[in-house]
């Protein structure tokens, strides 16, 4: 400890993995303290120093970063138990919160590629699933779009925020990892869809089904964003846990968004039945 208060080191431990199906093993590390650190400076100076307490030299770590600042959710991993970015985890906080040790490891609801790097392909082929865009599909000079009223704006615009990080996942109990096992060796992009198709969306995707729903274009194939939520591994699946909503690390309202989604299906379900 310094005549600061500071430590003069901290021990970083971090769940490591070389490649997709080998297995982890834990490896720790001591990082010399600096003021205004993130854990993304925590992993550079690992990266330029990486060897162990236990004095081995080792591969660096592997992690994603990209914009530093909550923005594209890359940096996504697990942090003293807890599912965020990387870049907006502060070390005086966490030091705070856990003296002396800093915890990482990947999301555990995404296969790992290696070490904190995950394979987040489910989490889009989730809004390929709903149609998470609206359908205009080309340049042409179309005219000022249909207005939106400023109450269909400020319910929207929280729902524009989500970043494709994956904490709501991590988080859901209803959000099992897929397992790939059964395709063995060189599954194709077929087989790995229709069993992400079989399995639970997740709230982000329900979220941006609400998004664009409520969108003067997006409304146009609002039905075949129901049919989604409806299919297998729809909104049926979500147990209300409220898990989601409570790590959100853009406080977006996922539960309002389920709720939504699930008053709209049962009214187009009820349409659907009339107009058979
Ligand atoms: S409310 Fe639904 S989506 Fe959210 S954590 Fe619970 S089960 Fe998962
Ligand atoms: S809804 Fe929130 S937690 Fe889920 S992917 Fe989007 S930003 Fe991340
Ligand atoms: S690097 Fe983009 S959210 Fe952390």
């Amino acid at each position: 400890m310094t005549t600061s208060g500071k430590p003069a080191s901290f021990e970083v431990r971090i769940l490591r993995q070389d490649a997709p199906g080998e297995p982890s093993r834990w490896e720790r590390f001591r990082v010399p303290y600096e003021t205004d650190m993130n854990v993304i400076s925590v992993l550079q100076k690992i990266a330029a120093n990486p060897r162990t307490i236990d004095g081995r030299d080792v591969a660096p770590v592997a992690w994603e970063s990209n914009c530093l600042e909550e923005v594209c959710g890359a940096c996504t991993m697990v942090i003293n138990g807890r599912v965020r970015q990387a870049c907006s985890a502060l070390v005086d906080q966490l030091l705070a919160d856990r003296p002396g040790e800093i915890e990482l490891r990947p999301m555990s609801k995404f296969p790992v590629y290696r070490d904190l790097v995950v394979d987040r392909q489910r989490l889009f082929r989730s809004l390929v699933r709903v149609r998470a865009w609206l359908p205009i599909d080309d340049y042409s000079d179309r005219g000022p779009g249909p207005r939106q009223s400023q109450a269909e704006q400020e319910q929207a615009y929280p729902l524009t925020e989500c970043m494709s990080c994956g904490c709501c996942l991590e988080a859901c109990p209803q959000f099992q990892k897929v397992d790939l096992s059964e395709y063995g060796e060189g599954t194709s992009d077929e087989q790995r869809n229709a069993a992400f198709d079989r399995s639970f969306l997740g709230a982000h995707a329900i979220s941006q089904a609400m998004l664009f729903n409520g969108h003067p274009i997006g409304k146009t194939s609002a039905a075949e964003r129901l049919d989604a939520l409806m299919a297998e591994g729809g909104i049926q699946v979500c147990g209300n846990a409220q898990n989601c909503v409570a790590v959100c690390p853009k406080e977006i309202p996922l539960t309002t968004s389920i709720a939504r989604a699930g008053r709209a299906t049962t009214i187009h379900t009820i349409k659907k039945f009339f107009d058979h």
